[in-house]
């Protein structure tokens, strides 16, 4: 279980306050507009806030998360590109002898004809994959994705979505998204932000309403069920 029991990040011109929220397994996605604080909370929980960090009482398992990264991964919004092969890259933070979890990543991800090529080659949504191998790699406990499903295409969408959803069964993962509909269709819960506040928390996916969103993001929005599938339109 990961407990936020305050956060609070402050840039001057823009604060971030979390409190009371809990992450046991499973796949909890975070919604809400650009500059609604989504990447400072997963910044705010691996303490990679900086001076802004005005207070940060965050738990493992009841023991305080530090910088160091013994039981999570992070994958952030935007990562640099480096002239490493896609092996060598997806090996670069793990245990990069365990060459048959390697081998069975990079088939899952469908990056073993791109093994030899380097990751500044590949396009957008192939290096999203490599950074998804990386990450499960590493085998942490609980995984933080930040907006990991923008740049791929529906096909892989989908599979990392799955993927995601499998991982989840059995440890924690927090993925901040964009697409509502495909978030409401793989979450155990979501949570929507506005403005640095949470307005919405740890929900399961089935009881999102149209107001819920609408307020959330500023625009009419209507939610629908269709053969139990989610549905998000702009109500114009
Ligand atoms: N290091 C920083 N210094 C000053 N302001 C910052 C800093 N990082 C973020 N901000 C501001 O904080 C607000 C929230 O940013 P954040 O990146 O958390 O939003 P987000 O919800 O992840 O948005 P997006 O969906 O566009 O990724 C924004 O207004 C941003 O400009
Ligand atoms: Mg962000």
């Amino acid at each position: 279980m990961l407990t936020i029991e305050k956060l609070e990040m402050d840039y001057g011109k823009f604060q971030m306050t979390a409190e009371n929220m809990d992450f046991g397994q499973g796949l909890h996605v975070i919604l809400g507009p650009n500059g609604s604080g989504k990447s400072s909370l997963m910044r705010g929980i691996i303490g990679y806030g900086g001076a802004s960090m005005t207070k940060r009482a965050v738990y493992y398992e009841g023991e305080r998360v530090l910088k160091t990264h013994r039981f999570l991964s992070y994958l952030p919004q935007n990562n640099p590109r480096f002239r490493l092969s896609v092996r060598e890259y997806t090996g670069l933070t793990a245990d990069a002898g365990n060459r048959a979890l390697q081998d069975s990543l990079l088939e899952m991800f469908n990056l073993k004809p791109l093994s030899e090529n380097t990751v500044e080659e590949l396009s957008g949504g192939e290096f999203k994959r490599v950074q998804c191998a990386q990450i499960a790699m590493e085998q942490k406990a609980v995984l933080l994705l930040d907006e990991v499903e923008q740049g791929l295409d529906l096909k892989y969408q989908h599979r990392i979505l799955k993927w995601m959803k499998g991982e989840a069964a059995k440890k924690t993962v927090i993925a901040n998204m964009h697409d509502v509909p495909l978030a409401m269709t793989y979450a155990d819960t979501i949570t929507m932000m506005r403005d640095g506040k949470v307005l919405v928390q740890g929900i399961g996916p089935e009881d999102v309403t149209s107001a819920m969103l609408s307020d959330c993001y500023s625009i009419p929005l209507t939610v629908e069920r269709r053969e139990g599938r989610p549905w998000v339109f702009h109500a114009l």
